[in-house]
């Protein structure tokens, strides 16, 4: 095992709050463990949920605090026991922690094979959303139709593509400003704000068999509970209060057969992938505070 780079440049924040709470801090990662790969970090996707801990909204662990969840980059080493991978190969996954920052050390198991013809930013910020988007998918079961609130986001712009993959009718609510590119990805796209109701059954007159809210307004699950059938599954991935106890919780499940799946789908030309901006790391701060915004189309990414 060649053991070199062990000093990573990590985001951390010793305080909640906006970004300006967010610094910069050497690390030495140590030896490299069994069946782990040290990997170069080239991107890393942030979401809405890095933003969402940084502020205090979510506490899962104590100060301080690191960030980013999905990466691409090549590997720098490899530990024992982790077979099927070399050094210098591009790879691109989930993390296990933080990855953002300059060096991470990640388990094999979650490595995935970049595809040549991918970019190293589209590599980079595919993990998190896709394995939330066919989560969603699967834990809906088999259904014609699909509601989606929140549908130029992130997640929604690949679980609006996986949804029509499977033979769903999407109907996806976005500001105007994104009506064009949700009909783009094949959505019957909706403008959210007042008499969305309205805009909904006009443009799909049936009962809807699901729906699922990206965005955790009321106005969200109103319009769900008006136009979903009475069976129909009507959930939520926001993480915020809801006001009927017919919306189910969905939680992100990883499986790196879903994220091959995408990534397949990416390199084969099948699905699109939307970057809205990509920020040099040490710009981390801007970057955070415009996804706190909540108006990405797509992704929206660091580069190292
Ligand atoms: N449960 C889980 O496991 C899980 C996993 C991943 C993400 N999430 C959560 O899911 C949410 C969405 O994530 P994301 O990455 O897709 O977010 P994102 O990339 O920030 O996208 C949010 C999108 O919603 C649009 N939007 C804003 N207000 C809206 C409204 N009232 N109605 C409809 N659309 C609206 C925004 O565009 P405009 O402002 O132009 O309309 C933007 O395109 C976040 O809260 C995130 O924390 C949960």
């Amino acid at each position: 095992m060649e053991n070199n780079n062990t000093i990573s440049t990590l985001l951390v924040a010793n305080a909640y709050g906006p970004a300006d709470v967010l610094t910069f801090q050497d690390f030495d990662l140590g030896e490299l463990r069994n069946g782990y790969a040290r990997i170069k970090t080239k991107t890393a996707g942030i979401n809405p949920i890095d933003a969402r801990r940084m502020t205090g909204e979510f506490k899962h662990s104590g100060l301080p605090q690191t960030f980013g969840t999905e990466f691409s980059g090549e590997i720098l080493a490899i530990g024992e026991n982790s077979q099927g991978f070399k050094i210098g190969d591009a790879v691109l996954g989930s993390g296990d922690g933080f990855t953002h920052a300059s060096v991470i050390d990640v388990p094999i198991g979650n490595l995935i094979r970049k595809p040549e013809n991918i970019s190293w930013e589209v590599a980079g910020s595919v993990a998190g959303v896709s394995q939330t988007a066919m989560t969603i998918l699967d834990e809906i079961g088999d259904i014609k139709s699909l509601l989606i609130h929140g549908a130029s986001g992130g997640v929604g712009s690949i679980t609006v593509q996986l949804a029509k993959e499977r033979g769903i009718t999407v109907i996806g609510t976005a500001s105007k400003r994104k009506l064009e590119y949700m009909e783009s990805l094949g959505a019957i796209a909706v403008e959210y704000g007042d008499g969305l109701i309205e805009r909904i059954k006009a443009a799909h007159p049936e009962a809807i068999d699901a729906a699922v809210d990206m965005i955790g307004t009321e106005e969200a699950t109103q319009a769900s509970l008006a136009t979903v059938k009475p069976d129909g599954v009507i959930a939520t991935i926001a993480g915020k209060p809801v006001s009927s106890k017919r919306v189910i919780p969905i939680w992100v499940k990883r499986n790196p057969k879903n994220l091959q799946f995408v990534v397949d789908g990416l390199a084969s030309g099948k699905f699109q992938w939307e970057i809205d901006s990509v920020f040099p790391f040490d710009k981390a701060k801007d970057a955070f505070s415009k996804i706190l915004e909540g108006h990405t189309k797509g992704k929206l990414l660091l580069q190292f």
